[in-house]
Formats: structure tokens, C-alpha cells, sequence
């Protein structure tokens, strides 16, 4: 567990600051994953009702990180890396419990607990493997690693398409390939046009903000 010590490396003003910029990186993160999800069920011949579930699952997926915001005291400091911490394993079950209490149906809550789980069983939370993970959830792993890969991160500049794609075909065997053959197709698709504007958009916003923080600090 972090200790109190550690949680009070950060002022108030400071942790004001990533709450809001978690916020916004959670928001976009979630439109985008919304976004891929519903254009992906569409190419996999799933019907409106499926493809607007995974739409909400996409934008949603990821709220159980909210819970972890307190984890991330010592970011700046460098003493922690979010993405290392074992507490971010957690996300996808707190993501779980806080719809199942909102009765989101079965199929946007068996996805969302299941969306860190790769195809060949390394993943989480149960270690599922191949087709005994939900459809849903194979769907979003698919569009949420390639949505994380394009944007902007607090430690790392986002890749561009083809690279994204190519980090994604080394890691191919975390995925289905149905899928990933259906993923690749939505990239290449004019509806995708959208995504990635807004994505671009995004990025773009995020480099001007490490700018002017860049100069605040000289
Ligand atoms: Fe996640």
C-alpha cells in the first residue's frame, strides 16, 4: 500500500490539476474507444441494438479508474508510475461494480470486466482465453489498444496509424483475429476519418498544454 507520506507529495492545487487532466484524458480515451467500438460491431455484421452497446461500454470502460486517482499523488514526483502500480488491475472490476449498481445490461458489463483480457489467456481479471472470452470484451481490447497507442500520454507522444498498427500485429496473438481482420478494415474505412481528427485534435491540445507548462517552469 502507498503510504500517507508518499500520498502527501502533491499540494492541493497540484492534485486539482491531474484530476482534471485524468478527466479530460479519460473523456477523450472513452470517445474514441466509443467511437472505434461502434464502427467495429457495424463491420462485424452485429445489429444496431449490439453496436450501441458497445458504444456506451467504450465511453465507459475505463470509470473504474476514477477510483485509482488517489494512487496518483506521487506522479510528478516520479516516485510512481501509474501503469506500473498492480492497483490498476483493478480497474476493470471497479468499472463492473459501478454500472452493475446504475443496471447497465449484461452485455455492456460482461465486456467492460472483461476488456483487459487477451486472447491467448495473459490478461485480466480471470485470465480468459480464445472464444471463452465475451465477444464484447474482444471488441473493446481491440479498438482500446490501438485508441491508447494513437494518443498522447502523460510519459510517452502518441504513434501514428501505421506504427500503432504495427505494435498492435507484434502483439497480435492478444487479440481475435476475426476481429483484428474486421479492425483493420474500420481503420481504413472513411468513417474512421472522424476518429482520428478528433484524436488528432485532441493530441494537439495535449502538446500545446506540456508547451506552455514547459515554459511556466523555466
Ligand atoms: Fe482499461
Amino acid at each position: 500500500m502507498i503510504s500517507q507520506n508518499e500520498a502527501q507529495l502533491l499540494d492541493v492545487e497540484e492534485f486539482e490539476d491531474i484530476i482534471k487532466e485524468d478527466l479530460t484524458d479519460a473523456v477523450d480515451h472513452g470517445i474514441v474507444v466509443s467511437n472505434l467500438a461502434y464502427l467495429l460491431s457495424q463491420e462485424l455484421g452485429m445489429d444496431e441494438e449490439f453496436c450501441y452497446d458497445m458504444a456506451i461500454a467504450g465511453m465507459l470502460h475505463d470509470i473504474g479508474k476514477l477510483k485509482l486517482s488517489k494512487y496518483l499523488y506521487g506522479r510528478r514526483k516520479d516516485s510512481l508510475r501509474i501503469e506500473e502500480m498492480k492497483y490498476v488491475r483493478m480497474h476493470s472490476t471497479y468499472s463492473y461494480d459501478i454500472l452493475k449498481e446504475k443496471d447497465f445490461n449484461e452485455k455492456i458489463l460482461e465486456a467492460i470486466y472483461h476488456h483487459h483480457e487477451n486472447y491467448d489467456g495473459s490478461g485480466y481479471p480471470d485470465n480468459l482465453k480464445g472464444s471463452s472470452i465475451p465477444w464484447g470484451a474482444r471488441i473493446l481490447r481491440t479498438c482500446d489498444v490501438f485508441a491508447a497507442l494513437i494518443s498522447s500520454r502523460p510519459y510517452r507522444r502518441a504513434f501514428d496509424i501505421n506504427m500503432a498498427m504495427e505494435l498492435m500485429i507484434d502483439e497480435v496473438k492478444n487479440f481475435d483475429m476475426e476481429i483484428f481482420l474486421a479492425f483493420q478494415r474500420v481503420i481504413h474505412s472513411e468513417a474512421f476519418e472522424k476518429v482520428k481528427n478528433f484524436t488528432m485534435n485532441a493530441n494537439k491540445k495535449a502538446l500545446d498544454k506540456s508547451i506552455v507548462n514547459y515554459y511556466n517552469q523555466l
